[in-house]
């Protein structure tokens, strides 16, 4: 076998980002774009979080969940939006090994955290539907606190040890990632002695923690459903649906793209396709969060009545 012409060269400390490099002509459409994306997807979720801490009528389970989500979405946009953004106006697009590392670790593990608390808003949904008169015994801060803190543990330890077996991969070139932030399936194409064990655990981590939440969320609104339908009056079966549907949007939007990414299999996905649906994820769904609670919430709408409007305007 002849040797492939960076067998023996030492191994690589930069990466480049290819982004949407290929789309010369729209560079400057894109940043703009983008740039408004990221503003309202900053602005949205932090006016959630703000919202969720100062009106003591949000500091419930539900409200709690969501604010979290919240700053979760908030953290999960600006690990690679701003790589983004000074990508298309031309700065610089590589990115160092560790650097490249430290994203995939966090776009990782935010992903995963978010699969646990969307889990954790549907048992909460679950429990408010079907369990109503135990609900504050079996749901409440204290839990919700709990929750949260092993979403975020968990998440971070699954990540932790799984990008750690990519960080001792060898990587010796080619250096080029055909998205816009460090992606854990074309890093796994460069290293340059592929190895069955890591991408095997990848595998099985990735599809772990995406699909046991997502079981457990489909089992809870089958539940809930259930329960909604027996309810015999037709105003009271639209109030209890109505506490769920912006759960339910949030939960199809993002894993509407998982879903699409495992049914599509990478060797057969476009460049193009990839990054689109990269582009999803990570830069399109966390804008919408916000939205979808914010215009089908009266809570949130009246919260943000009293803390920002009559800040603005005491009279
Ligand atoms: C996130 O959850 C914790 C624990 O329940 C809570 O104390 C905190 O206020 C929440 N954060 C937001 C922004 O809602």
């Amino acid at each position: 076998m002849t040797p492939t012409p960076w067998a023996n060269q030492t191994s690589i400390t930069t990466f480049l980002l290819l982004g949407f490099g290929d789309l010369t002509e729209v560079q400057m459409l894109l940043f703009v774009v983008f740039l408004v994306i990221y503003t309202i997807t900053l602005a949205g979720n932090l006016l959630i979080v703000v919202l969720v801490v100062a009106d003591r009528h949000l500091h419930t389970p539900m409200y709690v969940f969501l604010g979290n989500l919240s700053f979760l979405e908030t953290c999960y946009t600006s690990v690679s939006a701003p790589r983004l953004l000074a990508g298309l106006v031309g700065e610089d697009r590589t990115i160092s090994f560790q650097d490249c590392i430290t994203q995939l670790f966090f776009l990782s593990a935010l992903a995963c955290i978010e699969c646990f608390l969307l889990a954790a808003m549907a048992y909460d949904r679950y429990l408010a539907i079907c369990n109503p008169l135990n609900y504050n015994v079996v749901m409440n801060l204290r839990v919700c606190l709990q929750l949260v803190l092993a979403s975020w543990v968990s998440g971070f330890a699954a990540t932790a040890f799984v990008v750690a077996m990519v960080h001792q991969l060898s990587f010796c070139g080619p250096n080029e990632i055909n998205n816009f932030f460090c992606d854990m399936e074309e890093l796994l194409k460069l290293s340059c002695r592929k190895s069955p064990l890591v991408e095997m655990v990848v595998l099985v981590a990735c599809s772990l923690v995406t699909l046991v939440p997502f079981l457990f969320i489909v089992v809870s609104y089958v539940l809930i459903l259930s329960a909604i339908l027996r309810i015999s009056s037709s105003a009271g079966r639209h109030k209890a649906f109505s506490t769920c549907t912006s759960h339910l949007l949030v939960v199809s939007l993002y894993y509407g793209t998982i879903i699409i990414m495992y049914v599509v299999p990478s060797a057969e996905r476009s460049p193009a396709f990839h990054k689109a649906l990269s582009t999803m994820y990570t830069v399109v769904t966390p804008m919408f969060n916000p939205i979808i609670y914010s215009l089908r919430n009266k809570e949130v709408k009246g919260a943000f009545r009293k803390v920002v409007l009559q800040k603005l305007d005491p009279t």
